[in-house]
């Protein structure tokens, strides 16, 4: 499979099918026993480890199935964290972490331990950690998953905008009506293989 600049492709596919681990080999996460995982022209599987996570840093945003924030931190040292390995100035973390955090609404919130939050928010925090360092593509498993209606839309807006503004989103979801609705293509995963790839109705933003 490919994944296009500028794309938000949704992978839907029932449980178990693979589809986190798809997204952790496309996220250099973790490493194949077979098979290649390439970014832009170059192949993952050959970088060191060193590159890779160089990758991580600077390429690649990642919001987790489950939103693996670290408890004992601040939202605002949460999402100060993604920027300590891509070589920004505290003070910079700092301002970055903040701002993103005002843009996600979250203001209020900023000094709150993750337990101190709700289920939206801390999602919210997970994305502003992902989102922060500005990355080429953001891979999104299930952030709906635990979310009430109220908060889904809340994500699903804040998805397509950053999609607009031109990065590149692979979102994991079990929701085909909601993929449908809002990305430019969808892959069908069952028992470890994709099965389908359809582009739907929506085009990408150039
Ligand atoms: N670290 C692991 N080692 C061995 N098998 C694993 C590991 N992680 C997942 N699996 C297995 O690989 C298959 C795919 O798991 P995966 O987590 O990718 O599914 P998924 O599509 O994300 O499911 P869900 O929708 O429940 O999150 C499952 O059968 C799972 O039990
Ligand atoms: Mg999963």
């Amino acid at each position: 499979m490919s994944v296009e600049r500028g794309e938000l492709l949704s992978i839907v596919g029932s449980s178990g099918s693979g589809k986190t681990t798809l997204l952790n080999l496309l996220a250099g996460l973790d490493t194949p026993t077979s098979g290649v995982v390439g970014f832009e022209g170059m192949s993952l599987i050959n970088m060191t480890r060193r590159e890779r996570a160089a990758y991580r840093a600077h390429k690649v945003g990642m919001v987790f199935q489950s939103f693996n924030l670290i408890a004992h931190y601040t939202a605002l040292q949460n999402v100060e964290m993604a920027l300590l390995f891509n070589d920004t100035q505290p003070k910079e973390r700092r301002r970055l972490s903040i701002e993103i955090l005002e843009q996600l609404g979250l203001s209020d919130r900023i000094t709150h331990r993750p337990s101190d939050l709700s289920g939206g928010e801390q999602q919210r925090v997970a994305f502003a950690r992902a989102i922060v360092k500005q990355p080429e593509i953001l891979f999104a498993d299930e952030p709906t998953g635990n979310l009430d209606f109220e908060n889904t839309q809340q994500i699903l807006s804040l998805l397509t905008s950053l999609n607009k503004n031109g990065l590149t989103i692979v979102l994991v979801t079990h929701n085909l009506e909601m993929a449908k609705a809002n990305s430019h293509r969808i892959i069908r995963m069952q028992y470890g293989k994709i099965i389908a790839d359809e582009q739907t109705a929506k085009e990408i933003h150039a």
